[in-house]
């Protein structure tokens, strides 16, 4: 047992040596890697010692804000040591016991300093006769990877609500722990709970458990520690079929279930193409509209924000992208975060391919082009280093550097194989792909290796060569001869946008009565700025853009409201920013009114007020933007 981890380490270590002297000229001669760890936003010392498995004890008080209990690690020793170190984050450890030969005693340990991106080690006097390690603690209530709501914040307004983020490395805000994603763990718990609350996790549990304050879990399948998840609240499960089904406060579960309905197919059109669905069961959670993201992909149960409930279906790309990491991400995993891409890319491909099935071609062509778009205004932005789909995060926190370029260059790289070397082949290559690397985790140079053997040894008109895959791993822009994502419905709604310029007083002349949200969204991104206030408002009259239910409308035509300062509009986005916390949908916003002088101060105040509803990560995010001159 012990061999195999070692052995798989070093020859890693190997393979990235290799690649990086076939590859690349843009890393200087002696750039070696031997020596680096696989993956530096952890203290682990994973050449001595993994973690295989966790047993977590934990209590949830909504007074204090605090997770408190314990957790049992397991351990397997690589080789002789008298140290194991952890990651944390700003945790409250009470004492430590190492069980070792038998008998659980006390040991000695030190924190260090808090690492503004790392949090705090934490050195355990432990040698390899020790299988197991157990830490007692309690969370710090303004730990960032919990976020703890008053029932104002929740759907029913009636129960306090508690979930975890725990991706990329905020786990160790709530768990001591190996906190990276080059190893897999499998874990179990028991919860404790006030008595009118329900506790679910990213494991196996009784979905008719009764309400007696503890809940217990099981997961069996290896996973990254990032992927361990925890929510309470007013929970209420409807199940569409034996493996899968939705949870939600009562009020909005309706909603979710019809919304959502389409899960199943989009499980069986994945199983199709790329092989059984590799976790038994398949949830989702609808979350708190502060949820900082769109969705999160926990194992057996994916998190969702509530702002993709829209009524029709428009929005719910997002479930078939979570659905689609269950294979690239929970099943084969990035051994650091700047692999990213190998989670968030290949995903955002197959996410792509879902849609197809289940919701046809057009849609998902619409798709590939606004995203495509997206990643064009993007790379405008972004400084040339973290334009390469691997991200240069040493040093970094993994959070700013993502951006469209893992998702949507990594989706074109997809593509682009798909279109040189046909679609056959190149689900031939992710089915087994994902087979032999099942429960693994991969770097990117692992990757591209397995990529040569099965897939570019085939002979095409257009080889993928090794420069051109230098240029998309380590390069900025996008390589010539890519994918290029080109869709007739927007198309049309080109034509509309220059039928529009010719009379911008008249927008009924505008031929909008099938589109989707996403041709209005195209509509709004297209309509180039500056645009006068009486078009816009003709606009707004014509189609009531400001009072849209459907949050990426809202998105692209607050956008426009914030370029152009359409001050009428004002006060229904205010009250949209406070209505949202995911990030993606309020950041570009204060981005913009942050960079207007004549806007600042108004977004600085409508942010003071919103800032107490949402999660410590927007918080964070939100925190940096404004520095508005008086
Ligand atoms: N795993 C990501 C969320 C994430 C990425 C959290 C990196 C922390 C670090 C999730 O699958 C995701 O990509 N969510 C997107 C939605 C998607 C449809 C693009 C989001 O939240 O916007
Ligand atoms: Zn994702």
């Amino acid at each position: 047992m012990i061999a195999s981890p070692v052995h798989k380490y070093l020859n890693s270590m190997k393979l990235t040596l290799f690649s990086f002297l076939l590859s690349t000229f843009s890393y200087p001669v002696f750039a070696s890697t031997a020596t680096a760890p696989i993956d530096p936003h952890t203290f682990a010392n994973l050449e001595t010692v993994r973690v295989t498995h966790m047993s977590l004890d934990l209590n949830a008080d909504f007074d204090k804000k605090t997770l408190s209990g314990s957790v049992i690690l397991s351990l397997n020793w690589l080789k002789a040591a008298d140290e194991l170190i952890l990651d944390s984050d700003s945790l409250n450890i009470a004492k430590i016991e190492g069980h070792c030969q038998d008998k659980w005693q006390a040991t000695e340990f030190t924190q260090s300093s808090r690492d503004e991106i790392l949090g705090e080690a934490i050195h355990i006097s432990l040698n390899n006769t020790c299988d197991k390690v157990k830490v007692y603690y309690a969370t710090s209530p303004s730990a960032q990877g919990l976020q703890w709501l008053s029932p104002e914040l929740t759907a029913t307004k009636k129960q306090p609500f508690l979930f975890t983020q725990s991706e990329a490395i905020m786990g160790r805000s709530w768990l001591p722990m190996q906190d990276t994603p080059a190893i897999k763990i499998t874990y179990d718990a028991v919860i404790h709970t006030p008595k009118e609350l329900r506790a679910v996790m990213s494991a196996d549990f009784d979905h008719k458990a009764p309400l007696n304050g503890s809940f217990e879990f099981d997961m069996p399948q290896p996973i990254a520690p990032y992927l361990i998840a925890l929510t309470i609240g007013d929970l209420h499960y409807h199940a569409w079929n034996a493996r899968t089904g939705v949870w939600a406060e009562p009020n909005i579960l309706e909603a979710a279930a019809k919304e959502f309905e389409d899960t199943e197919a989009m499980i069986k059109a994945t199983e199709k193409s790329f092989g059984p669905y590799p976790f038994g069961q398949y949830d989702l959670l609808i979350l708190p509209p502060s949820f900082p993201f769109g969705g999160m992909e926990n194992p057996k149960l994916t998190f969702v924000t509530p702002t993709v409930i829209v009524g029709d279906k428009s929005l719910v790309s997002l479930i078939s992208h979570e659905l689609a990491h269950s294979w690239s991400g929970n099943l084969v995993t990035n051994a650091r975060w700047a692999d990213l891409w190998l989670n968030e890319g290949i995903t955002t491909y197959l996410e792509n391919r879902i849609l197809e099935v289940v919701y046809g071609k057009d849609k998902a062509k619409i798709e590939q082009v606004l995203a495509y778009q997206e990643l064009e205004e993007e790379m405008k932005e972004t400084d040339d280093k973290f334009q390469g789909l691997v991200l240069p995060l040493k040093g970094e926190n993994p959070d700013d550097g993502f951006s469209d370029i893992p998702y949507t260059k990594g989706q074109l790289f997809m593509l682009t194989l798909e279109q040189d070397y046909g679609r056959r082949n190149l689900d031939n290559f992710l089915k087994s792909y994902f087979k032999k690397f099942s429960f693994k985790t991969i770097t990117t140079p692992e990757f591209i290796d397995y990529l040569q053997i099965h897939l570019l040894t085939l002979r095409v008109n257009n080889p993928m060569t090794n420069h051109l895959i230098d240029l998309w791993l380590y390069q900025s822009g996008l390589p010539k001869g890519h994918y290029q994502p080109h869709s007739k419905k927007l198309d049309a709604v080109s034509k509309d946008i220059e039928l529009w310029k010719k009379s911008p007083l008249s927008p009924e002349k505008i031929n909008s009565k099938n589109w989707s949200s996403q041709e209005f969204v195209f509509f709004l991104n297209n309509l180039h700025s500056p645009i006068s206030l009486a078009q816009l408002s003709k606009l707004d009259e014509h189609f009531h853009f400001t009072q849209t239910h459907n949050s990426e409308i809202a998105l692209a035509w607050f956008t426009l409201v914030a370029k152009n300062d359409y001050r009428d509009a004002f006060p229904a986005l205010k009250d949209y920013l406070k209505s949202i916390g995911r990030r993606r949908l309020i950041v570009p916003l204060y981005n913009l009114l942050a960079s207007n002088p004549s806007q600042c101060a108004w977004g600085q105040t409508a942010y003071a007020d919103a800032r107490e509803g949402y999660h410590p990560l927007t918080q964070s995010t939100v925190d940096k933007i404004f520095k508005c001159e008086k």
